[in-house]
């Protein structure tokens, strides 16, 4: 089996996507007729080519926060959300993903409010037909303010009780410049008081104490770490914290690559944090606007970093030492471990 099948045939575990980044084109051209039908105006003709940042593209990490704001004039009805919801969740699974962690910001739109944004991604996560197993994160944007900041821990905590089952975590995104870390504690604290798991968007930028900050909190994964090894704009404390911590590292590196946060896939610092030892998860980010999968990550990470078929297939293994629902982990684990044993590849 070459590598590309080997890579899509793999059950795997998708720990850090974002529902609005995630829009592959032809959900987004579906959405597009739902909404048309339903008599939903929307703005996205001209911006729809505008969605995709592909290698190459001239626009770095601070442009692709507009970039969302395609995919969110198209989510604005709980029809439109659901759909988007069903149809990325059965793209990640035809892909060969097994369980996934998907994360989005509740929002008001014209047509809906927060609390119809979750019930919409809920249904659409119990669709009966998805084998995929989901779940949900919420998501804190770090130009909120105290106060949404605030609404979005209660939804999160008050979806937590209502559906304990998928809503199984909260994590802090959204354009790293803007924003202290800080002013997040008290409702991210709130919020894992309450028994949801924690993920955060950290070291995307060089902020050395933001990270440090971070990783004191313990929260149960980071996301990207670009910046944490000396090498590319830590110190050898925020290393060091970080080697100490172990705190599960969700890695995305096309992402990376395309919004030039690292300068290409040989540089990525998969490689440090991979012989350091520290777990690392392999992710998407965004499928929609990167223009990948989660096999073609694996893929991309084999190819690059020079790992053996078992190697690939020990990531998946480890991938599900993490994720947050924690019932799951042992089902999950077993679907890749009858893999690595049809396969030959040694499990133990
Ligand atoms: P949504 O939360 O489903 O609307 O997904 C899009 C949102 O995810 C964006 O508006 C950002 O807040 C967040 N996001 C997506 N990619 C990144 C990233 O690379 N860094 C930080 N935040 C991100
Ligand atoms: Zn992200």
């Amino acid at each position: 089996m070459d590598l590309f099948q080997f890579c899509r045939e793999l059950p795997k575990v998708e720990l850090h996507a974002h529902l609005n980044g995630s829009l592959s084109k032809s959900t987004m051209l579906l959405l597009k007729r739902l909404n048309a039908d339903s008599g939903i105006k929307d703005e996205t003709n001209t911006f729809m080519d505008e969605f995709v940042m592909g290698a190459g593209d001239t626009r770095s990490l601070s442009d692709c926060f507009q970039i969302f704001s395609i995919a969110h004039a198209l989510t604005t009805t709980p029809q439109a959300l659901q759909m988007a919801t069903s149809l990325t969740l059965r793209e990640f699974q035809d892909d060969g993903c097994c369980y996934i962690e998907l994360r989005s910001t509740p929002r008001d739109t014209p047509h809906m409010n927060k609390n119809q944004y979750v019930d919409a991604i809920v249904k659409g996560i119990k669709n009966p037909e998805n084998l995929i197993i989901s779940r949900l994160i919420i998501s804190i944007n770090r130009t909120m303010v105290t106060a949404e900041c605030d609404a979005i821990t209660d939804l999160a905590i008050e979806y937590h009780k209502k559906y304990p089952d998928i809503v199984v975590g909260i994590e802090l995104s959204g354009n790293p410049i803007v924003g202290e870390f800080q002013n997040f504690l008290p409702a991210l604290t709130r919020a894992r008081d309450a028994g949801l798991k924690v993920s955060l968007h950290c070291g995307e930028v060089r902020n050395p104490k933001e990270v440090l900050d971070m990783i004191n909190f313990k929260p149960e994964r980071l996301g990207h770490g670009v910046c944490i090894h000396p090498k590319f704009g830590g110190t050898q404390e925020t290393w060091q914290a970080l080697c100490n911590s172990l705190i599960p590292v969700e890695l995305c590196l096309t992402s990376n690559v395309n919004t030039k946060s690292v300068s290409g896939y040989e540089s990525h610092h998969f490689k440090e944090l991979y012989e350091a030892g520290i777990p690392v998860i392999i992710n998407t980010d965004d499928k929609g606007v990167f223009a990948t999968s989660l096999s073609q990550e694996y893929m991309l990470c084999a190819e690059t970093f020079h790992l053996e078929k078992e190697q690939i297939a020990r990531l998946a293994l480890s991938a599900c030492q993490y994720i947050f629902d924690t019932e799951c982990r042992d089902t999950v684990k077993t679907k890749v471990l009858e893999f690595m044993n049809k396969h030959y590849i040694c499990s133990y």
